[in-house]
C-alpha cells in the first residue's frame, strides 16, 4: 500500500482504531516502552507511533527533560494523540505528520542522535522495511536502543483466513487484506525477532512475548477489520456490500468455531553495538 492509502486506511478507522487501544495497542506500547528502558532526559523517535499508545508512555518515561517524536502518516490518529497528550500535560511530545521513511531530526535532537527508537506495530507497513529500519538506526546515536512490536506467528490468523474467503466471495479481484505479509515472516517468532535486530548491529537482544487471547466478540472482530489495514478493500465500497462482508465473516468464524482472537505480540529491543 501506498502511503497515502496508508494514512486513508487509518484516518477512516480511527473510531474502531481507538476501541483496540485498551485491550491491543495500549499494553503493547507500554510493555515496549517498560522494556526499552528509558531514562530521564532521553530523546526518543516513535515512528509509525498512530495515537500515541507507545509515544505517551515514552514521554512520561523521559520526564520534562526529554522529548519524544512520534511520527505516523494518519493526522486523524495523530489529532487524538495530541488531544491526550494535552490532557495529561505532556510537553515533551511532539505528533508529526511524516513519512518516517523520510524523517529527518529537527536540530532539538542532541547532535549524537535519538537515544531510542520505537516502533509498534509499525515496521511491517514499511517499505523495503530492512532499507528503513536501517536508515532510522542510523538516527540513534552510538549506545543507541531499538525497540519493535509485531504479530507473533499464529495471532490473528483465523481473522485474516476467514476474512480473505469472505472477500474473495464479495470482492473477488480485492487486493489481499492487510499488511504485506511477506516481510512478517521475517521476525514473528522470538528468534527470527532476534536474528533480525541483531542484523542491525544491535547485541543484548531481548525478546518478550506478551499474550493476548481475546473473546472473538462480534465487537472486536469488525473493529480489527475496520481498525487498521485489512480495512483497505473495503474504502469506497457500497454499505450494503460492506454490511454482508461482516454478517458473513462473523457466520463463518462462528461455523470455523473460532472463539478466541489471538493477538499475541512479540516485544523486541537491542542495543546497537556502535
Ligand atoms: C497498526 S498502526 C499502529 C499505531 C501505533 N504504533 C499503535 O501501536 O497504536 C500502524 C501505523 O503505522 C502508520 N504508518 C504506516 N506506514 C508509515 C510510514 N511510512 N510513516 C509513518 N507512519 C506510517 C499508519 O498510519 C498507522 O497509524
Amino acid at each position: 500500500m501506498s502511503a497515502e492509502q496508508l494514512a486513508a486506511v487509518f484516518n477512516a478507522g480511527i473510531r474502531e482504531f481507538t476501541r483496540l487501544t485498551p485491550q491491543i495497542w495500549g499494553p503493547a506500547g507500554q510493555s515496549l516502552i517498560a522494556q526499552l528502558r528509558l531514562r530521564p532526559g532521553d530523546a526518543v523517535l516513535d515512528v509509525c507511533s498512530g495515537a500515541g499508545a507507545s509515544a505517551l508512555p515514552a514521554a512520561a518515561a523521559v520526564g520534562p527533560d526529554g522529548l519524544v517524536h512520534a511520527v505516523d502518516l494518519a493526522d486523524d490518529l495523530l489529532e487524538e494523540g495530541r488531544l491526550v497528550a494535552s490532557d495529561r500535560a505532556l510537553h515533551n511530545l511532539d505528533f508529526v505528520r511524516a513519512d518516517a521513511t523520510e524523517w529527518e531530526p529537527p536540530s532539538t535532537v542532541p547532535d549524537a542522535g535519538y537515544d531510542a527508537l520505537a516502533c509498534s506495530y509499525g515496521v511491517f507497513f514499511l517499505p523495503h522495511v530492512d532499507q528503513s529500519v536501517n536508515r532510522l538506526v542510523q538516527l540513534l546515536r552510538p549506545g543507541g536502543k531499538v525497540g519493535v512490536t509485531v504479530w507473533r506467528r499464529g495471532a490473528l490468523t483465523d481473522l485474516r483466513r476467514a476474512y480473505t474467503d469472505v472477500l474473495a466471495r464479495h470482492l473477488p479481484g480485492a487486493a489481499p487484506s492487510g499488511a504485506d505479509p511477506s516481510p512478517l515472516s521475517r521476525f514473528d517468532t522470538a528468534d527470527a525477532l532476534t536474528d533480525w535486530l541483531t542484523g542491525f548491529g544491535a547485541h543484548t537482544v531481548e525478546v518478550t512475548e506478551l499474550s493476548n487471547l481475546l473473546p472473538a466478540t462480534p465487537q472486536l472482530v469488525w473493529d480489527l477489520v475496520l481498525g487498521g489495514a485489512l480495512r483497505a478493500p473495503l474504502l469506497g465500497c457500497d454499505d450494503a456490500v460492506v454490511e454482508k462482508v461482516r454478517l458473513d465473516l462473523l457466520a463463518l468464524l462462528t461455523e470455523r468455531d473460532v472463539e478466541t482472537i489471538d493477538a499475541t505480540t512479540l516485544i523486541g529491543t537491542a542495543v546497537l553495538d556502535r
